[in-house]
C-alpha cells in the first residue's frame, strides 16, 4: 500500500473510501457536512437512534451518490484519547477497509485535534496503525481471486507542517512491514541464505548502500568460535551480514544495530520442548527490525552513518552440534562454557559485536529475542533495555514513546556479573534462574566494555501470537531513535 500525504479537502476527494472520526458527544460532524447535507442528514439520524454515538470501538459506514465508502470510526471522549486507542482506531479502520473493494481510502483522522496527544506523535500512531492494518501475510498462502488483498494507496489528511512527520512514519511503516515479512516467512524459506539475499536486494536499490557477506569459512578462519559453535549443528550454514548506509560525512562514527539471526531454534543439545517450538522462526525478529531500520532510514535518506550487522545462524541438534560442558573460544579471545547450548542467542551475539567494534561505532544496540524471562518480566507491552552508558537508555525510551513503540530500562548492575562466573572459561553462557534476562545482558557486556552499548531484548514485543505474526517491532522505536540522533 501506497502512503501519500494530501491536504486535500474531503468533499473533492475521490477515494473510494474515506474515513472520518466522530467523537462521544459530537452533534455535528463537520467533515460528513462537508461531504452534503445528504450525508449529515444520515448521521443525524443514526446519532439520534443511537446507533453510532462516537464511542471509541463504534464504526459506521455511509455511502454518497458517488458510491465513495464514508466509514465513520468512533475516537471516544477527547481527553480520553489515549496512544493505543489512536493507534487501534486507524488499524482497524484500514483492516476493514482492506475487507471491501475499495482499492484507494483517504484518513481524515487527522482533521481532528486531540487534547493530550501532540501532532507529530498523532501523524505517526495514525499513519503506522493504517499500514499495520492493511498488512496481511500473503507469501506461502493462496488467496482465492476474489478474496485478494485490496487498498493500493492511502492518502493521510494532515496540516502541509506536519508533512514531514508523514514522510518519516511512511519509511518507517515500509521498514515494519519488511521485518514483518522476514519474521512471518517460515524457517525453511527464511533461513541465513534468504536473510543474506534480501540484504542483495536492499543494497541494490540505494547508492549510498553497501552489502558485506561473511561466509562460515571466512568467520570460521577469523575465530568466530561462539557464533561457529551454534551454527555447526546445522545444514544451512550461517552468514555475517552487514548493511552499510552513508547519508553523513565519512569522518562521522556510525551508529551500530545488531540483531539476533537466529532462523530458528530449537534450542540445539539441549532442546526445547516440543509445545509452541514452530515459534523459535520469530528467533530472527532482532535482524529483521535491523533491517526493516535500515529500510526505513535508507528510504528517508537522513542525514546519518548506519551499520546494521546481523549474525544469521540456525541452531539445530546434530552429530556436529555444540554442547553442554563445550568450552568455545569467541571472536574476541574470551572463553566461554557452555551449559545450554539453547542460551545460543548471546553466542552469536557475543561475536558481532566485537566485530562491531571494527567498524569505531559511535554507538551500538543490539537487538534480540533472547530470553523467556523478558516476557515473563514485562509481557508483550515494553521491550527491556540494559546499559551501563548514562543517558542512552532514556534515549531509547524516548524514542518509543515518540512512536508508540515503548521500551522499559531493566538494571545491568556488577552485583549480578557474578552469576556467569565458572571455574572452567572466563564466563558460563547461561546464569541461573533469578533475572535470567538481566544475566543475558551481563554476558554480552563482557563484549561491549568502553563502548556506548545498550542491549534490547524483543523476546515479548516482536511477535503477537501465531495469528497476527510478526509485529515490526521495534523498528519505529529504532528509527525515531536515529532520527533524534540526526536531529
Ligand atoms: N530464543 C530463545 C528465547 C525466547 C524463548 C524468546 C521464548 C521468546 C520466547 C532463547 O534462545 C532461549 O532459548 N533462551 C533461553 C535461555 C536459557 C537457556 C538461559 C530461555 O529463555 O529459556
Ligand atoms: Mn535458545
Ligand atoms: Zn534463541
Amino acid at each position: 500500500m501506497k502512503i501519500k500525504a494530501t491536504v486535500q479537502n474531503i468533499g473533492d476527494n475521490a477515494a473510494d473510501l474515506l474515513i472520518v472520526g466522530h467523537f462521544q458527544d459530537q452533534k455535528d460532524n463537520a467533515l460528513i457536512s462537508a461531504l452534503g447535507s445528504d450525508l449529515s442528514a444520515q448521521l443525524s439520524q443514526r446519532l439520534a437512534n443511537a446507533d453510532f454515538s462516537g464511542k471509541n470501538g463504534e464504526s459506521l459506514t455511509l455511502y454518497n451518490d458517488k458510491g465513495q465508502h464514508i466509514m465513520v470510526v468512533g475516537l471516544g471522549k477527547n481527553d480520553k484519547l489515549t496512544q493505543t486507542a489512536l493507534y487501534d482506531i486507524s488499524h482497524k479502520a484500514t483492516g476493514a477497509a482492506a475487507k471491501t473493494r475499495c482499492k484507494t481510502a483517504a484518513s481524515y483522522l487527522l482533521n481532528d485535534t486531540f487534547e493530550s496527544i501532540d501532532a507529530d506523535q498523532a501523524v505517526k500512531l495514525v499513519v503506522l496503525g493504517a499500514s499495520h492494518g492493511e498488512y496481511r501475510y500473503e507469501d506461502t498462502k493462496n488467496f482465492k481471486e476474489d478474496n485478494k488483498h485490496s487498498l493500493d494507496t492511502l492518502e493521510v489528511f494532515a496540516d502541509e507542517n506536519l508533512h514531514t512527520y508523514i514522510d518519516q512514519a511512511k519509511a518507517m511503516a515500509e521498514g515494519v512491514t519488511a521485518a514483518r515479512h522476514l519474521g512471518n516467512n517460515p524457517p525453511n524459506i527464511a533461513n541465513p541464505k534468504y536473510i543474506a539475499k534480501f540484504a542483495e536486494k536492499i543494497a541494490a536499490k540505494y547508492d549510498n548502500v553497501e552489502l558485506e557477506v561473511l561466509n562460515h569459512k571466512q568467520m570460521k578462519k577469523m575465530g568466530m568460535g561462539a557464533l561457529i559453535a551454534v551454527g555447526q549443528g546445522s545444514h544451512n550454514k550461517p552468514k555475517m551480514v552487514v548493511l552499510k548506509y552513508s547519508g553523513a560525512d565519512k569522518k562521522q562514527a556510525p551508529v551500530a544495530l545488531v540483531g539476533k539471526g537466529i532462523t530458528f531454534d530449537t534450542g540445539g543439545i539441549s532442546l526445547k520442548p516440543g509445545a509452541n517450538m514452530d515459534e523459535m522462526k520469530y528467533d530472527m525478529c532482532g535482524a529483521a527490525s535491523v533491517i526493516g531500520t535500515f529500510v526505513a532510514i535508507a528510504e528517508m535518506q537522513l542525514d546519518i552513518n548506519l551499520l546494521t550487522i546481523v549474525p544469521a545462524v540456525e541452531n539445530m541438534p546434530d552429530g556436529k552440534a555444540y554442547r553442554p560442558g563445550d568450552v568455545i573460544t569467541s571472536y574476541s579471545g574470551k572463553t566461554i562454557e557452555v551449559l545450554n547450548t539453547d542460551a545460543e542467542g548471546r553466542m552469536i551475539l557475543c561475536d558481532a559485536l566485537t566485530y562491531a567494534q571494527e567498524f569505531k561505532p559511535e554507538v551500538i544496540l543490539d537487538l534480540a529475542t533472547l530470553t523467556g524471562a523478558c516476557v515473563v518480566a514485562l509481557g508483550h507491552q515494553a521491550s527491556a533495555v540494559m546499559t551501563k552508558t548514562d543517558g542512552l537508555a532514556q534515549e531509547v525510551i524516548q524514542a518509543g514513546l515518540q512512536v508508540h513503540d515503548r521500551a522499559w530500562e531493566l538494571p545491568l548492575w556488577d552485583e549480578y556479573q557474578k552469576q556467569i562466573d565458572t571455574s572452567f572459561a572466563d564466563m558460563q553462557n547461561i546464569g541461573g534462574f533469578p533475572a535470567g534476562t538481566i544475566t543475558a545482558g551481563c554476558f554480552l557486556s563482557r563484549f561491549t566494555e568502553g563502548q556506548n552499548w545498550a542491549h534490547i531484548d524483543i523476546a515479548g514485543t516482536a511477535w503477537n501470537n501465531k495469528k497476527d505474526g510478526a509485529t515490526g517491532r521495534p523498528v519505529a522505536m529504532l528509527t525515531q531513535f536515529l532520527i533524534n540522533k540526526a536531529g
